[in-house]
């Protein structure tokens, strides 16, 4: 939620901060703002409601800012609404410095009282700006700037990352961080803050992660960090391994479509790493097979998607390694005092290894004695530095809002997990060990074929995308298939969709099916196919459209009986979904075409929840 870059060197800052900005886009997009200081101009702003192309229009007329050091700020709205004013950076009252903000400060409205009493005027109805005008006001009794800074963040509460700009320093930027995501890039007579890599990896590939607490003096000369006592910190460098076309379209209509179109090279990356000799093999865990006998449950704690992930991985886990397993959502975990304890490992599931919600209930777990195990997509991420074990996915940066990549590389590897444990704990017999391997290296190769051609998914699309509702069925891996299908589908192109497990219909939803509704059947899952074919006949006698998506080998039967079929290779079952998910990622894009919806950004959402 709202991305962050800043830079200072010898170049004008704002083609840099622009730039940034448009890669930082899917983090929020109501509004938009930069900040440059200069020697002769002192703090210069610009920014506004709406998307950034309204920013870089309003900064094309009018004379360029000039400056070499600037910050600026895309923006997921919480505090106040998404204007003109409320946008960012915030200015203090006499233009003494700006800030951007990512995160919530929740003491803001005491730190505001308190300011308001000494004469302090404020402009937005933000959290963010108490942070401006509270370092203006620290400004009285420190002469540096750092000073100032330390004694302003003494008093916030909450979360934040923050660039910060004083106008009397026009070479110097100052970052902060706490429960918020934020990094630093090391450039050649330059530097840069960001909320990801993908706003500087065309300037720089060399980063470091700031950690919470830390503060960051950057200028053309070099970054120093501090911690929260101000002691000097050595930073860990990283090198981002892929380069700036990875984070660009790269000639198609939207980066959902692209990042569809990359799945199979991406689970290639995922899973071909980890197989040696017929046997998945995982040299980045500490975790030791007797660990895993060591573990009574197992939960799985994510949000969004990344927990859809997790209710696959309850059927296979349970299945493959006869352990019990839970899934929780993060947000929901965290306040439920969780029944976790030191026997018990919590596999943690997040693409942006960020999202505010799985972080403190991995803080809760861990604080409860258990194992945590993360399955993240971003490098060096908070939830990956804090885990205490991590398995990348390496999907590459994904851009688009509504997930597909991430998604299917953390399904894979979850798999590829349970298995590993399975043969840990002795309760997979060679034969399904052999053929589930022989499937997971086959999987790329059966992906790229679903997505050969999207003719069909085109079709579909053009006779459904009026729909008023679409209803999503399947049990069993089919049903937790399901609910992946039917949020794409609601996230891009706005159709109310719910998704069902099949046999619960008769108990109240066949009520909603009328003639024209549009059901989605999932049958996939060879064991139950029968049942499906029972719920699909239930609906269709009310007057439903049927569509069902099935594999190769049954299409034949399905066809007899749906409105039309859509068709997956068949694998081993625990791997079905795998495939299965990319029909209904198709089905959702091309409605959401349909539709003329915002594909990449729909409206309300933000790829990064760094905000409860
Ligand atoms: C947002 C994104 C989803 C994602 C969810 C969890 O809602 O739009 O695509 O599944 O956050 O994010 P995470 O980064 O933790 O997987």
């Amino acid at each position: 939620m709202c991305g962050i870059v800043g830079f200072t060197g010898i170049t004008p800052a704002v083609p840099i901060l622009l730039d940034g900005l448009e890669r930082l886009e899917y983090r929020g997009y109501d509004s938009a703002g930069v900040a440059v200081v200069s020697p002769r101009e002192g703090l210069q702003i610009q920014k506004c409601k709406g998307r950034l192309q309204v920013l870089r229009d309003k900064l094309d007329s009018q004379p360029p800012l000039t400056g070499t050091a600037g910050i600026g700020h895309t923006r997921w709205a919480t505090h106040g609404e998404p204007n003109d004013v409320n946008s960012h950076p915030h200015v203090s009252q006499n233009g003494r410095v700006a800030i951007v903000h990512n995160g919530i400060i929740e003491n803001y409205v005491e730190i505001k009282q308190f300011l308001l009493h000494k004469g302090v005027t404020f402009r937005s109805d933000t959290d963010s700006e108490v942070v401006a005008q509270l370092l203006e006001y620290c400004f009285n009794d420190h002469t540096d700037p750092l000073d100032a800074v330390y004694a302003v963040l003494e008093r916030l509460e909450g979360a934040y990352a923050l660039g910060i700009l004083c106008a009397d320093r026009p070479d110097m930027l100052i970052a902060a961080r706490k429960d918020a995501p934020l990094l630093l890039g090391y450039g050649d007579g330059e530097s840069f803050i960001a909320s990801d890599a993908t706003a500087i990896i065309a300037h720089t590939r060399d980063v470091a992660y700031m950690a919470d607490g830390e503060v960051a003096v950057l200028t053309r000369a070099g970054i120093q960090v501090f911690d929260e006592y101000r002691r000097p910190v050595e930073k860990e460098r990283h090198f981002i391994e892929w380069d700036v076309s990875a984070a660009e379209k790269g000639g198609y209509a939207h980066f959902m479509f692209k990042e569809i179109m990359e799945q199979p090279e991406a689970l290639r990356r995922t899973i071909s790493p980890r197989l040696r000799e017929g046997q998945v093999a995982f040299d980045e865990l500490a975790m030791t097979a007797e660990d895993v006998r060591r573990f009574r449950r197992i939960f799985i704690v994510a949000c969004g998607s990344s927990y859809h992930v997790g209710m696959v991985g309850k059927y296979n886990l349970e299945k493959l390694m006869r352990t019990p397993v839970e899934v929780a959502l993060a947000s929901e975990f965290r306040y439920s005092a969780p029944l976790v304890g030191a026997d018990d490992l919590v596999i943690v599931i997040s693409q942006s290894g960020e999202t505010l919600d799985t972080m403190a209930a991995l803080r809760e777990a861990k604080s409860l004695g258990a194992r945590v195990l993360s399955i993240v997509n971003v490098v060096g991420s908070s939830i990956a530095r804090e885990s205490d074990d991590v398995l990348y996915t390496w999907a590459g940066p994904e851009i688009a809002v509504a997930t597909t990549k991430a998604y299917s590389t953390q399904l894979a590897l979850l798999t590829m997990l349970g298995l590993w444990m399975a043969r840990c704990l002795g309760r997979v017999d060679s034969a399904e060990y052999a053929a589930i391997v022989s499937e997971l290296e086959a999987l790329p190769d059966k992906l790229a074929k679903v997505i050969a051609s999207t003719d069909i998914y085109q079709y579909l699309a053009s006779l459904y995308f009026n729909q008023q509702c679409i209803f999503y069925i399947g049990r069993n891996l089919d049903y937790a298939l399901g609910l992946e299908g039917s949020l794409k589908l609601k996230e891009i192109s706005y159709i109310h969709s719910e998704s069902y497990a099949a046999g619960e219909l008769k108990h109240g939803t066949i009520s909603l099916i009328e003639p024209g509704s549009l059901v989605m059947s999932l049958a996939t899952y060879a064991p139950l196919l029968d049942k499906a074919v029972s719920n699909i006949a239930e609906v269709r006698s009310r007057g439903a459209d049927v569509v069902v998506l099935t594999t190769e080998e049954h299409a034949e039967r399905m066809g007899s009986i749906a409105s039309h079929v859509l068709t997956v290779p068949g694998t081993h079952p625990v791997l079905q979904p795998n495939l299965g998910v990319v029909p209904l990622q198709l089905f959702a894009y091309y409605v959401a075409l349909h539709r003329g919806c915002d594909i990449d950004k729909p409206k309300n959402l933000a790829k990064s929840v760094t905000v409860e």
